[in-house]
């Protein structure tokens, strides 16, 4: 019998990991009444769903729930860049998409980003420069991911944070709280309007060459054979920013506070240098930044003896699936040695993070060069983890820091 998850409890958003094991073992396939989802949390069967196509991931209806279908015409413009994303496409369309995104992010334009990456730590930091006490999240982990999303975009500096509001109030509709979800709608719906006007205007003017751009390098895909529509370039350009920011955010974050916390295994990264990409992964795996991702089935298929409907709404924790024991030896110990099964921190299968090298790239450079220029960084206050459970991520995190 398992008992009654509160997913908004605080003792589960401080520590999920206890409740995670307990539905893992008792209840493989979980019923929860409050969030009306089925939930799975072991490795095999979250793996299993994210390789079959009834788990659907183009769940478009599933976020206007709860607004009058009158009012639905209204959000026209949202609803067309939101339906065009990768995230909430399957089949074909998918597939078409993603094969011409993914040029955006193919090794020759990966290169470019490497100095655009540097370039903005050596930024960050110089802002820091010289300061003993610094708030890790504000100032470094949060900016960091934004502005080289935006810089290898190819969008001019003084447009960043008016792009990242538009993105932003986008991005609040797409949460699951249900708090007032019309007027997120109408939010979100102004932001897509002006959004669809500013890109298609930088469309128009994005050059071929120089530093990365990725804006032309998808305008160059659409116009070879127009495969990809301005809507869709828009679309998934915002998609990009939404996916890319607050996930890689959380992993800077929830990487420091672990290297802080785990000294021994400080230890060892200080000896050796090559282990700063094992460190990442090991991150991932632990403190999973995105913990649970939706599905809905298109057709009826049963789990551990359990029926689930066509139309059933399914939660796959990557975050239980991370720690379960079949698969990873002591699975609540960081181990940046570990060998053995891979995480599933970037999903799997066809809508497996399509930024999981640039993510992997921004954190390796911020957390090699971060222990170059800090000697013995310490936490000033005990951090807390944020009140949102499906991304895992603190919600500050105060530090002491010497400069080398
Ligand atoms: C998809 C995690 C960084 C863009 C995904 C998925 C996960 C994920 C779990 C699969 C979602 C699903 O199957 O429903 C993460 C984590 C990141 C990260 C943990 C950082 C630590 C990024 C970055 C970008 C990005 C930096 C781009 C700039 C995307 C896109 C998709 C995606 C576009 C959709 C792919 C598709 O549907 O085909 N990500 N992500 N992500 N991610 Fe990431």
């Amino acid at each position: 019998m398992c008992k009654n998850i509160q997913l908004l409890n605080d003792d589960f958003l401080q520590d999920p990991y206890r409740d995670y094991a307990h539905v893992r073992e008792e209840c493989p396939v979980y019923w929860h009444e409050a969030t009306a989802y089925w939930w799975l949390t072991r490795y095999d069967d979250v793996h299993f769903a994210l390789r079959q196509p009834q788990f659907k991931s183009a769940r478009l209806h599933a976020l206007f729930d709860g607004i009058a279908p009158e009012r639905l015409s209204r959000f026209t413009p949202l609803t067309r860049l939101l339906e065009s994303r990768l995230l909430l496409t399957d089949g074909a369309n998918h597939q078409r998409l993603r094969s011409l995104i993914s040029t955006a992010f193919a090794p020759r334009h990966m290169d470019l980003i490497r100095p655009v990456i540097r370039q903005v730590i050596e930024d960050l930091l110089g802002e820091m420069q010289g300061r003993t006490s610094v708030e890790f999240i504000r100032e470094f982990a949060d900016p960091l991911p934004s502005r080289v999303i935006t810089r290898i975009l190819g969008l001019p500096a003084e447009h960043y944070e008016q792009f990242k509001s538009w993105t932003n109030d986008i991005y609040q509709f797409m949460g699951v709280s249900p708090v007032d979800r019309t007027t997120r709608a109408e939010i979100a719906s102004t932001a897509a309007v002006e959004i669809e006007r500013y890109l298609d205007r930088q469309l128009d003017d994005c050059a071929v060459g120089g530093g990365p751009n990725l804006l032309s390098v998808l305008k160059s895909a659409s116009e070879a054979g127009e495969r990809l529509s301005r809507t869709e370039i828009i679309a998934n350009v915002v998609g990009l920013l939404n996916a890319g920011h607050e996930t890689t955010t959380n992993l800077l974050g929830n990487g420091m506070y672990l290297l802080l916390t785990h000294a021994e295994q400080a230890q060892l990264l200080s000896h050796d240098r090559s282990l700063w990409p094992s460190f990442v992964e090991e991150v991932l795996r632990y403190e999973s930044p995105v913990q649970i991702i939706a599905r809905q089935l298109s057709e009826a298929t049963e789990m551990h003896g359990v029926p689930l409907p066509a139309g059933a709404n399914v939660l796959l924790f990557l975050g239980a699936a991370n720690r379960d024991p079949r698969l990873f030896w002591q699975a609540n110990q960081f181990d940046i040695q570990r060998q053995g099964a891979r995480h599933l921190a970037f999903g799997f299968g066809p809508h497996f993070c399509i930024g999981a090298a640039l993510a992997r790239m921004i954190t390796v450079e911020a957390f090699a060069c971060l222990s170059k220029v800090w000697r013995s960084p310490r936490l000033a206050v005990t951090p807390r983890w944020r009140s949102y459970p499906v991304f895992r991520g603190l919600v500050d995190l105060q530090l002491h820091v010497t400069w080398q």
